[in-house]
């Protein structure tokens, strides 16, 4: 577990203070993937570096197992960072050693006997489908093989941290795709927790348990992710979902248009149990598609529907009350009848 306790990171630079957290204080359990998004500047590195202590906070704690980091001699903190493992987003490997040579140095550091690091590396080079390139030259790898061996190297000393630090942002979709997860993967089988900092609300609604929205250092939304995704409160946190879910209707179809238009979030089992259908069966009127989306998160779907609907204005009525008691949010964006 990880446990952030007003935590504060300035920087003082040549021109001034530079705030990096605000005060932030937060909790990440056991076995979950906790995700931080934010724009940037926000302070999401600041942040992340500070649970380790790559950077050292200006004031706070950072508890990890129990463990208060923030207090602990040279000594007594080099060996609470083996149980915290990370990655980056430029992954960071050195250029002259191979695949085996990187991965067996984080062995070496952390004092493993010569004769174990062999198999340990072979492990580790197996979980990450890697077993293939172990004499390669990182400069022979494409960047998700590269974040492999980052992660490989991460988990080398089993640790029950991770830290991501944006990393996926320098892949493409689908190798971001396949790095998620083996990142997820390493979560469920090792139960290992993960902590990660992004800008993409997809990475987030991949793999994330829970989440916290980050801006000017603070921390200014957290929750459940679907529930973050369902119900969005700050203007921020809108824009990030909005990023996912939302989409613009061409200019013609709101011109062209008839009846009402109506905007209907579904969400959870709701999504499934035909209230479009039953509209029609229920009430005189026609409705018209006009966009649709269905997100699952955490395999929940959450769902986005813009129709027109046309008819008698009593039963467009009728049929509008009827979808508004049964989704979360009906909102008649227009209304030309
Ligand atoms: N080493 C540093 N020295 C001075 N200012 C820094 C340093 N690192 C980050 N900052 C500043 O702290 C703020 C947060 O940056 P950062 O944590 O990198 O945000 P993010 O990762 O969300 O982009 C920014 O204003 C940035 O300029
Ligand atoms: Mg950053």
């Amino acid at each position: 577990m990880i446990e952030v306790k007003n935590l504060v990171k300035i920087y003082e630079t040549k021109k001034g203070c530079v705030t990096g957290v605000d005060q932030v204080s937060l909790t990440v359990k056991k076995g979950e993937v906790y995700g931080i998004v934010g724009y940037s500047g926000a302070g999401k590195s600041s942040l992340i570096r500070c649970l380790n202590l790559l950077e050292k906070p200006t004031s706070g704690e950072i508890h990890i197992d129990g463990v208060e980091l923030t207090t602990l001699s040279k000594t007594e903190l080099r060996k609470a960072r083996l149980k915290i493992g990370m990655i980056f987003q430029h992954f960071h490997l050195v250029s002259a050693k191979t695949v085996s040579e990187n991965i067996a140095f984080a062995l070496k550091a952390a004092g493993l006997p010569k004769a174990k690091i062999h198999d340990r590396v072979t492990e580790l080079l197996d979980m990450v489908g890697l077993s293939d390139k172990k004499d390669v030259y990182p400069a022979q790898l494409s960047g998700g093989q590269k974040q492999r061996v980052g992660i490989a190297r991460a988990l080398a000393n089993n640790p029950s941290v991770l830290l991501c630090d944006e990393a996926t942002s320098a892949l493409d979709p689908s190798t971001t795709k396949s790095i998620l997860s083996l990142l997820k993967k390493i979560n469920s089988e090792l139960g290992i927790t993960i902590v990660l900092i992004t800008h993409e609300m997809e990475v987030v609604k991949t793999i994330c348990d829970r989440m916290a929205v980050m801006q000017d250092g603070k921390i200014i939304e957290e929750g459940d992710v679907y529930e973050v995704f369902a119900n969005p409160k700050q203007s921020l946190t809108k824009d990030f979902v909005n990023s996912i879910l939302q989409f613009e209707l061409p200019e013609r179809l709101l011109e062209e248009r008839q009846g009402k238009l109506i905007k209907i979030y579904f969400q959870g089992e709701i999504a499934e149990q035909g209230v479009i259908s039953d509209v029609f069966q229920t009430f005189k009127v026609r409705g018209n598609i006009l966009h649709g989306k269905i997100e699952y998160i955490q395999d929940i779907p959450l769902g986005i529907f813009i129709m027109e609907i046309t008819g008698e204005q009593v039963e467009m009525d009728r049929a509008i009350a009827y979808i508004a008691a049964r989704t979360k949010n009906l909102e008649v964006i227009d209304d030309a009848a």
